[in-house]
């Protein structure tokens, strides 16, 4: 029976656990030879745009032992009007894995009901689930246990916000997130996180969430996909920004993370993302490391 991610909650504690432990293990070079890959196709279709996930992706695939095939969507016939269905059924036949970035949650969870194949998710609009091992991953490294850290996460609710709500309730650990009023998580998630016994608190002031935090997170005040209203996001973010000023109210030792893309000087300053509490450039490397992890768990 194939498995998808789609979201972090498609995967179990322990699953999610072993993975990090094995990209580490991958890391340190351990058993890193080894090509669960040889003689399978994974496919990649980007419906937006994508430096770390596409790369990471389709090194991780070679390392691995594997050939990725890049499908471009506009010069595929999904482009044109194919059915998501008819795609997935007919590109099940050929690979051995698929992985989607797009727009609507929607869009990829129908795929992987009509696939035979793994469906990854490389980001929706909802959901971005692949991030979310590299982050834990880096919190390993940097913390030595993910279980009852604390993560404050300040700026704008969305994807990553919503995979890491799903990953605290999964593994553990207390998620602080600071944002304005009108930006909360959605009732889903949340609903989700209380079934779970999720340790979220949602509060105004991002002074309040670092002050005690282990690791402070944030990511781009406008997603992809979200430009129209990006003029009146950022006025309403602007208190909101990881700067000196708001990392002298937490620990010495906080760990400052960034998925990436930053806009340096809106969400983030220069002088935190290049300051030595950053981990940003390490939690990118460590995309390449949980997704072959992943993918040795997930492609047959
Ligand atoms: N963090 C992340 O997913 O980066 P890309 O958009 O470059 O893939
Ligand atoms: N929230 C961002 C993440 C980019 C990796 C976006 O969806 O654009």
């Amino acid at each position: 029976m194939k498995r998808d991610f789609l979201r972090v909650s498609d995967l179990t504690k322990d699953e999610i656990s072993a993975l990090i432990d094995r990209a580490i293990e991958l890391k340190s070079g351990k058993d890193a030879s080894a090509c669960p890959l040889i003689g399978k196709s994974v496919g990649l279709i980007f419906e937006k745009s994508s430096t770390r996930t596409r790369v990471s992706f389709e090194v991780g695939i070679y390392q691995l032992g594997g050939q990725s095939i890049s499908l471009n969507p506009k010069e595929i016939q999904l482009g044109r009007g194919e059915t998501i269905s008819d795609t997935a059924k007919v590109l099940s036949r050929y690979l051995h894995a698929i992985i989607i970035r797009t727009f609507g949650h929607d869009r990829i969870a129908e795929f992987a009901e009509n696939s035979t194949i793994p469906v990854i998710n490389g980001l929706s609009d909802d959901h971005h689930p692949c991030q979310i091992l590299a982050d834990l991953m880096t919190i390993k490294e940097r913390k030595g246990k993910i279980e009852g850290i604390r993560v404050a996460y300040i700026g704008d609710v969305n994807n990553v916000t919503n995979s890491l709500i799903e990953a605290a309730s999964i593994l553990g650990f207390e998620l602080v997130i600071a944002c304005p009023e009108g930006h909360e998580p959605s009732y889903e998630v949340l609903d989700y996180a209380r079934e779970n016994k999720g340790d979220i608190i949602v509060l105004r002031d991002p002074r309040e969430a670092a002050g005690k935090a282990d690791v402070i997170y944030t990511d781009v005040w406008v997603s992809m996909g979200q430009e129209a209203e990006s003029e009146a996001k950022k006025d309403r973010l602007k208190g909101y920004q990881i700067n000196s000023d708001l990392l002298s109210c937490s620990n010495r030792d906080v760990t400052v993370l960034h998925c990436l893309p930053a806009h340096r000087g809106e969400e983030i300053t220069d002088e935190v993302m290049d300051g030595p509490n950053s981990a940003v450039f390490d939690q990118a490397e460590n995309r390449l490391h949980s997704q072959k992890a992943l993918m040795e768990f997930l492609v047959k």
